[in-house]
């Protein structure tokens, strides 16, 4: 049997059955392209019987891609193949991939049909769909709850009919992996029984499997057969699909190349994919963008948080070496590197290798202070912090005398149910011009507060992205969030802020208040105070530092 795992992506059919996704042809169009990148074998564009609009959908895909298959689902009547062979005549590699349920209570309550007819019908409608194209799919809906014998009945027959692909569908996620395993198995025994063996054994037929993750097994289920023999897994981007979604397609592709040595042991040959794997994540996102279904953080794979380290011993091993925290390489599936989060759990290793990754080399001495104000200054931050704040900390622990900035008094309105604006009054002191007092009104009281105290120190923020920066003094606000760190209205407000000048220099602020507004002026002021100190002494700075650690 071959070695050959063939992946066939159904994002665009069982994935836009996820509910609240509906896309438009041309987003369908763009990650179908998105799939032929990633090189999966087959795409399964659609359900075209359903509605004009996927009929379309199935039909501008099967038009654009050209180095993969595209398949097109049909219930198993005349009426659905004629619909979907219209749809995908003119792919490169067209499939038919009809189904019929084999599970005793489909046929009873959704069918009302008895087994032989179901048998029959599955029979017709592959002849039926190979009178169109020899690459036909049949799938048996609810095969992990059928009677055993009675679906390798319907195998049986249906691979005597013609069908080239043969799907054993967990359609309601109720298998688990030993039992799906012990199925498949018996399904290749039936073949082996009809005298059909030498069919599976050249690769002219294959079995496929569909899991469905209701008991969050559906990763699991796949690969268990796999190892049965199955060569065909179907899968979604991100996992996304019905109810609780399908088998993930990264999962199962990473799985079969990081465990390459586990397969190759039990079968005596590694199972192999044709997925560009670096596309994974662009695809991911893609697909998580366009659909609205946000991939949560820790997902395997694809989650923001899949190859970050937070951990004070997790970010030393991973500095020293990657694979002591890391199966993966992150760059193998598409991310750009590790990322090592700044947080509260984070050590002396993770501040170092960050400090450094910006160019200042620090004595154990002087890290140990940095390090020490560091951990102080995050303590009430809940969120990860950016790394812009540990140079922010660094600049306080040096330079801190040396800030020009002082907000001396501010008054801040705040409205509620009225036409007018909420109205920004501030003193702000500069050691080396004095006091500047402005006045002006924002759209909230901490965009009026912002306002009032850049207009009072000549700094301008640029609101949308298309206005270039032309000064100095031209800001961009590229990080805002505002915690409440405690219980009720007498939480403290904890302001965090980035700002980045026109040379793309960001530096970060930090605020703390009983009174949120008053923590969004101190962290903006910090943020300024870092800024000036890291433009005039900045250089000299990180000259003087490394000077004294190498002595
Ligand atoms: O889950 C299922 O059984 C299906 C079939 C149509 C393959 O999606
Ligand atoms: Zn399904």
């Amino acid at each position: 049997m071959t070695s050959r795992v063939y992946i066939f992506d159904t994002t665009l059919r069982d994935g836009e059955q996820s509910p609240g996704v509906s896309l438009t042809v041309e987003e369908k169009k763009e990650i179908a392209r998105a799939l032929e990148r990633l090189r999966v074998d087959v795409i399964e564009a659609g359900f075209p019987v359903s509605s004009p609009g996927d009929f379309e959908g199935v039909k501008a895909i099967a038009e654009t891609v050209k180095d993969v298959q595209v398949a097109a689902l049909a219930r198993a009547n005349q009426k659905d193949i004629d619909v979907a062979w219209e749809a995908i005549k003119k792919a490169a590699s067209p499939r038919i991939h009809t189904f019929i349920a084999t599970s005793d209570i489909h046929l009873k309550y959704k069918l009302r049909k008895s087994r032989e007819e179901v048998l029959k019908l599955a029979v017709e409608a592959v002849k039926y769909a190979k009178k169109y194209t020899p690459s036909v799919e049949f799938s048996a809906e609810d095969a992990t709850r059928s009677d055993w014998d009675y679906l390798a009945q319907v195998v049986v027959e249906v691979v005597r009919a013609g069908a080239t692909a043969v799907n054993i569908p967990d359609t309601v996620g109720y298998t688990v992996p030993q039992e799906y395993y012990e199925l498949i198995r018996h399904l290749v025994e039936a073949l082996k029984e009809a005298g059909l063996y030498d069919r599976l054994e050249s690769g002219e037929v294959i079995f496929s499997v569909h899991c469905h993750n209701d008991l969050g097994l559906a990763v699991a289920n796949s690969l268990s057969a796999l190892l049965a023999g199955a060569r065909q897994v179907e899968c979604t981007i991100n996992g996304i699909g019905e109810r609780a979604g399908n088998a993930a397609l990264e999962e199962i592709v990473m799985a079969l190349k990081t465990r390459r040595d586990y397969f190759e042991r039990v079968l005596g040959k590694p199972l192999e994919t044709r997925v560009d794997t670096r596309q994974i994540v662009p695809t991911s996102q893609l697909v998580s963008r366009l659909t609205g279904m946000t991939v949560q953080a820790n997902k395997a794979i694809v989650g923001a948080n899949a190859f970050a380290h937070e951990s004070g011993i997790h970010q030393h091993g991973v500095i020293m070496h990657r694979g002591t925290y890391e199966i993966m390489d992150p760059k193998e599936v598409g991310w750009t590197g590790s990322a090592i989060v700044l947080g509260k759990h984070s050590g002396r290793h993770a501040v170092r290798f960050k400090l450094e990754s910006r160019g200042w080399k620090l004595s154990e001495e002087d890290l140990s202070r940095v390090f020490e104000r560091f951990r102080q200054e995050i303590k009430d931050v809940l969120r990860t912090v950016h790394d812009e704040y540990l140079e922010g900390v660094l600049l306080d622990e040096f330079l801190e005398d040396e800030y020009r900035y002082r907000v001396s008094s501010a008054y801040v309105s705040s409205l509620y149910g009225a036409p007018l604006k909420p109205l920004a009054q501030v003193e702000v002191l500069d050691k080396a011009t004095g006091a500047h007092r402005a006045v002006t009104v924002g759209v909230g009281s901490i965009d009026a507060a912002f306002k009032a105290v850049a207009m009072a120190l000549g700094y301008r923020f640029l609101g949308s992205e298309d206005r270039q920066p032309e000064g100095d003094k031209d800001l961009r606000l590229v990080h805002f969030h505002i915690d409440a760190v405690g219980k009720g209205t007498e939480s403290l407000g904890v302001c965090g802020i980035v700002i980045e000048d026109r040379h793309g220099h960001r530096s970060a602020g930090l605020g703390k208040d009983d009174d949120i507004v008053a923590s969004g002026i101190k962290a903006l002021v910090n943020a300024l105070n870092r800024l000036e100190a890291y433009r005039s002494k900045g250089e000299e700075l990180k000259r003087k530092l490394a000077e004294k650690a190498a002595a």
